[in-house]
């Protein structure tokens, strides 16, 4: 099977590529990418002029719930989610139930995801035995089963002592630590950011610093141990500033942001709408303001979702007893080009990077590229296509979105996975007859 994807704005990061291109696609690989392909015979042809072509994306923060909690989500769903948000390799957080702490966990993952076969799923290890923080997980055998990192998420790693033995054993299997940055001690049981917001509501806060200081001991703890450790859902200035002087001081550390930390702010609570209540919560205009510098400067590498889908009973409890989470795998895109790229604060090549090339680098998995003999991993976009987002039509089980009613700018439009349609579904289902059409 050949394809031709025609006359694209082609941006791929990773190759410093940004211009018009034809791109061949052969079997599930990608050929060649040149001004002009010339059609033959058997070539379907996909028209995608005024569209951007990149690389399929990668989300490598992603609770996929399966095993467990198949009512908040399934792999299937949360695949299908992500296809639909231009997403084609995700990292899914070991918090499951029982959480993925051992090789039986990550091979059912693996075997669910390859049976669903849309997406690549890539699993994380928890760091410790149930995510209890008290003993090291089996770190040897989840490695050997294929995770791509380490990670505790939803539960800090409070002791260092245990954080640094987990350091230093990743590193024989030169994989990640992926450190959710929380002081138990002084979030205590907050549920907002602790400010203006939380006095007026009484909801209680968890302060800034709860996460300041466990990025401050990780960074000390990478240092010490030459990590590496990527910290996930940056939220607030002062861990921004802390990463950026640790990167200039030569530390391995890398970082991540979600779409709702740099679009949102704590003002967002005052609804009481529990689709705001996320885990870390949504901070000021100034860290929103000091979160994008850090996409600007390079202080932050990627863009990750932190997709956490909870069923609408959850979500329909008052606010102290509805979960953390949000849903994201379906606005990731559009709500990145529409608060950075519209608003111009961040250029097209930079927001691709962060959405693909740059956190493969970070897990070291075969994506993030359309390098020619690359998987044919491949998002088309329309980037001036407005919606208004909708949770209940969303493909992932998760409705629970607080940028529900908002019209964002930009969106997937096609999805190839492995040089094979995966998204929209029906087009994936059925032939490529007046496939140049559907791009209209
Ligand atoms: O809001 C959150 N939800 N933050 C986390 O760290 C975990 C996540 C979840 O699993 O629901």
């Amino acid at each position: 099977m050949k394809i031709i994807i025609q006359g694209a704005r082609v941006i791929d990061p990773a190759n410093k590529v940004d211009g018009r291109f034809d791109l061949l696609i052969e079997g599930t690989k990608i050929k060649a990418m040149e001004k002009d392909i010339s059609p033959t015979k058997d070539t379907h042809l996909i028209n995608a002029q005024g569209k951007l072509v990149v690389p399929g994306l990668v989300d490598m923060h992603v609770h996929l719930r399966e095993p467990g909690r198949e009512d908040k989500e399934t792999i299937a769903t949360g695949c299908r989610a992500a296809v639909a948000g231009g997403v084609t390799s995700l990292a899914c957080m070991p918090n499951t139930t029982p959480v993925n702490d051992n090789k039986s966990i990550t091979n059912f993952i693996k075997r669910r995801a390859q049976e669903v076969n849309l997406a690549n799923v890539y699993p994380i290890g928890a760091i410790s035995r149930g995510s209890m923080g008290e003993e090291l997980s089996e770190m040897a055998e989840l490695h050997e089963e294929g995770v791509v990192a380490y990670s505790d998420d939803g539960k800090p790693v409070m002791n260092p002592l245990l954080m640094r033995r987990a350091l230093e054993y990743a590193q024989l299997f030169h994989l990640p630590m992926i450190s959710h940055c929380e002081d138990i001690h002084l979030s205590a049981d907050g549920l907002v950011n602790e400010g203006l917001i939380s006095t007026l509501t009484g909801l209680k806060g968890i302060p800034r610093e709860a996460e300041e200081i466990m990025v401050s001991r990780d960074i000390i703890l990478a240092k010490m141990t030459g990590g590496p450790i990527h910290i996930a859902h940056v939220s607030s200035a002062g861990s921004v500033s802390l990463i950026r002087q640790a990167k200039k001081e030569g530390a391995p550390i890398t970082a991540e942001v979600t779409p709702h930390h740099f679009s949102l702010t704590e003002e967002m609570v005052l609804r009481f709408d529990t689709n705001t209540k996320v885990n870390p919560p949504l901070r000021t205009k100034r860290d929103v303001e000091a979160l994008i510098e850090g996409l600007r400067d390079g202080t932050i590498d990627a863009i990750a979702s932190d997709h956490a889908p909870h069923t609408l009973a959850e979500k329909e409890q008052e606010y102290n007893l509805a979960p953390f989470g949000i849903v994201g795998l379906e606005t990731l895109l559009a709500v990145s080009l529409t608060n950075l790229y519209h608003t111009k604060k961040l250029d097209l090549d930079t927001l691709i990077a962060k959405l693909s090339y740059n956190p493969a680098q970070i897990l070291k998995i075969p994506a993030g590229t359309l390098s020619i003999g690359a998987k044919a991993d491949i998002c088309i976009i329309d980037p001036e296509k407005k919606f208004v987002v909708i949770g209940s039509q969303f493909y992932s089980k998760g409705e629970n979105t607080p940028f529900q009613g908002q019209e964002l700018i930009g969106a997937p439009i096609m999805t190839l996975r492995a040089g094979k349609i995966v998204y929209p579904l029906d087009e994936a289902a059925g032939s490529f007859n007046n496939l140049s059409n559907s791009l209209r």
